[in-house]
């Protein structure tokens, strides 16, 4: 039997930071209220130019040297952006274009925030089922380019970041379970409502929100898909070393915790300096945690998403 195992991780984000006093000055909003309400205090932001593959591929060249292992070794790429490079060709495709590795697979998932544990979920699948051996997962995003900067309600929430792993194949479980949901009734509550048509975006570019109907949402479904992946590979919550959930909001993420009795110090959290960064959040924190040697090979991580559609999912794993 093959299972697969994260073999190697990297993050990249932008050099330029944006505070919330630098918020302050830009809309109708304050330092305190933007951290009592999301745990926010800063977020990086992409430099002109600096597009979802150009921090794909910082954080993908880190992930891949962590593993010691050079981009030839890799035989799948996948990105989960929602803020592609252009409508096509894939971020992915642009990605194995910038490593130099053209012939393997390479697509995008469109999940929003819950991009990164579906693209682990489909990696997987490729690798136990033998049509792959070592998978490049990358989590991308300029959400900076969709957010209208005079709506306060959407614009202090989110930042830009990139975070990556390699997935091998290997004899002994690393993903232990993973389940994924979506429910498309929901589209309105979180959305960027535009596409390209006729030569022009029609509709609106920027993200729309219904934030109350999201954090509700996300608390409650953090908690069941929790349950799914623990009762599939028959394990409980007291077994769960770290658990990382999509970093949109301190609250939701306390609140998910204190749900599932699990204790704080076992809670992973980067949006204090991140922000909401979508498809990136995830494996941004993985990567911090690994570095700084918190996370620990043998451990057991839990990973949930949540995001627009509304999509959600979780994967257990052992690290
Ligand atoms: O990745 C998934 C994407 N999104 C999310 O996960 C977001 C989930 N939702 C949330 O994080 C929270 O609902 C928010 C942080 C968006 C909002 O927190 P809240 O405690 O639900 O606040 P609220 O929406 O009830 O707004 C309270 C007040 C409103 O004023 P009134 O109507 O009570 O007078 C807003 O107009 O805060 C006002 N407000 C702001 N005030 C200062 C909204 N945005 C701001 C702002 N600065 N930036």
């Amino acid at each position: 039997m093959t299972y697969s195992r994260i073999v190697g991780t990297g993050s990249y984000l932008p050099e330029k930071v944006l505070t919330n006093r630098d918020l302050e000055k830009m809309v109708d909003t304050s330092d305190e209220w933007i951290r009592t309400r999301s745990g926010i205090r800063e977020r990086h932001i992409a430099a002109d130019g600096e597009v979802a593959s150009d921090l794909a591929y910082a954080a993908a060249t880190r992930a891949i040297d962590s593993a010691g292992l050079t981009p030839a070794d890799i035989d799948l790429v996948i990105v989960a952006t929602t803020t592609p490079d252009m409508v096509f060709p894939s971020t992915a495709c642009i990605l194995q274009s910038k490593l130099g590795i053209g012939g393997c697979p390479a697509f995008d998932v469109q999940a929003v925030c819950s991009g990164f544990v579906y693209a682990l979920n489909i990696a997987n699948m490729f690798i136990c089922s033998g049509q792959a051996k070592r998978a490049l997962i990358v989590g991308a995003e300029v959400y900076s380019r969709i957010l209208d900067w005079t709506d306060r309600t959407t614009c202090v929430l989110f930042g830009d970041g990139a975070g990556a792993v390699v997935l091998g194949a290997s004899d002994e479980p690393g993903i232990l379970a993973s389940k994924l949901h979506a429910d498309g009734s929901y589209s309105d509550k979180l959305s960027v409502p535009g596409w390209v048509c006729g030569g022009k975006t029609t509709g609106s570019p920027f993200v729309q929100m219904d934030g109350g109907s999201v954090f509700k949402f996300a608390v409650r479904v953090f908690e069941e898909v929790a349950h799914e992946v623990l009762d599939a590979a028959g394990l409980t919550i007291a077994d769960v070393d770290w658990f990382i959930p999509h970093q949109a909001n301190i609250r939701i993420m306390e609140a998910s915790a204190r749900k599932l009795k699990l204790p704080l110090d076992r809670l992973i959290s980067t949006v204090e300096r991140h922000g909401n960064t979508s498809a990136a959040s995830i494996p941004l924190a993985l990567d911090e945690s690994v570095s700084a040697g918190r996370i620990k090979r043998g451990d057991t991580l839990l990973l949930a998403g949540v995001g627009g559609g509304f999509t959600w999912g979780g994967v257990l794993l052992r690290y």
